[in-house]
């Protein structure tokens, strides 16, 4: 825990603090008194110790959030950051936890690999005084638990694929042919996972012409992508769409596609994939993957922004916090489709496209 300022007028604080906007502080008036002197902050020069229990290094797409965490949580930012890589192993990650809560962090981050098992190690960061920044994935715990989640909304992903699949079919004019799909998923009880096989099946629950069959956990890794694709190939003898859960995914399904001389994206068998990282829009501009629906991957540069907000003895409000995504393809067919009553652009890449891609 940092010393100076903070030190005994604030941990005094925290052991009523509730995590509801308040931070540090348990009421505005105690607010209002710290933000009076901001000097102070300045002047001590302490670094605000923080926690971040990642998932894992399991995609591309994490080897982007964990840089961004690590440049966002920089000392010359005012941050000593405590890593820890969980390795898609949901006990290590919750030690992880408790370790921060031993070492009493200032602020502890998680990234949770599943939705479930947080409340009594929340409830422990609680007790100790800690408050908890929730990113990407989301936990199922009570709200007062965490100060606040800033993430993807990945039904409304699930939901933009199953959206723009319908659109090209039609535009295909395979809007009434049987269509046989076949999911490879993501960890499962991850809320990525849960929330992107949501809003998927909301489509195929309502297109009668529509058949999955199967949907296998692909652990958000190229090799899952590759085993759950080379099973589907000896299971199943027509697939006409592959949904992959992210890009690694989507390379190792087409790997696997290519062994046995079978074409894909634009040739053949559609591919829609998430994420969109450079390498999978790269696919996309090459016509190996038909769509890619992004999952931002820069979420902790609002984590950074709360804590600073935090400990200036401002309020944090707002609870849920969506990132602003974008929904990709490679073909310029579509101009937009409908999620949840709002609509989308869809962005054809171009070499354009591309070299703007920060992750
Ligand atoms: O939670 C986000 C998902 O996890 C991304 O889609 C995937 O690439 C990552 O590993």
């Amino acid at each position: 825990m940092r010393s100076g300022f903070f030190k005994t007028g604030v941990i005094l604080l925290l052991i009523s603090t509730m995590f509801t906007g308040c931070g540090r502080h348990d009421n505005p008036e105690e607010t209002v008194a710290e933000s009076a002197t901001p000097e102070a902050d300045v002047h001590n020069n302490e670094l605000i110790k923080v926690g971040f229990a990642q998932v894992g290094h399991e995609s591309d797409w994490r080897i982007a959030a964990t840089e961004s965490a690590m440049e966002t949580f920089s000392e010359k930012n005012g941050f000593d950051l405590l890593y820890v890589d969980a390795n898609n192993d949901p006990d290590m990650q919750m030690g992880a936890v408790r370790s921060f809560i031993e070492q009493k962090v200032d602020y502890i981050v998680i990234d949770p690999i599943v939705t479930k098992g947080w409340n009594s190690i929340m409830k422990e960061a609680k007790k100790a005084g800690i408050p908890v920044f929730i990113i990407d994935r989301m936990i199922d715990c009570d709200e007062d638990l965490y100060v606040a989640w800033f993430g993807s909304d990945f039904v409304a992903e699930g939901e933009a694929a199953g959206a723009w699949l319908e659109a090209y079919l039609n535009d295909k004019g395979r809007g009434n042919d049987n269509i046989d799909i076949a999911v490879i998923a993501g960890t499962e009880g991850s809320s990525a996972q849960i929330g992107r096989s949501k809003g998927f099946d909301r489509y195929i629950d309502s297109k009668p012409n529509w058949n999955k069959l199967d949907e296998t956990d692909g652990e958000f890794t190229k090799n899952g992508g590759r085993r759950v694709m080379d099973e589907y190939i000896k299971k199943y003898d027509n697939i006409d769409v592959v949904v992959c859960q992210n890009d690694n995914e989507a390379w190792g399904a087409m790997e696997a596609l290519k062994s046995v001389g079978k074409k894909y994206g634009e040739e053949g068998t559609v591919i829609i994939s998430f994420d969109a990282v450079y390498d999978g829009l790269s696919d996309v501009l090459e016509g190996n993957i038909n769509a890619d629906f992004e999952c931002n991957p820069l979420s902790a540069p609002y984590v950074a922004d709360a804590i600073r907000k935090l400990d200036r003895g401002e309020q944090v409000t707002k609870k849920i916090n969506y990132i602003d995504e974008a929904c990709f393809q490679h073909e310029d067919n579509i101009k937009s489709i409908v999620v949840n009553g709002h609509t989308m652009d869809m962005i054809t890449v171009t070499w354009d496209v591309l070299l703007e891609r920060a992750y």
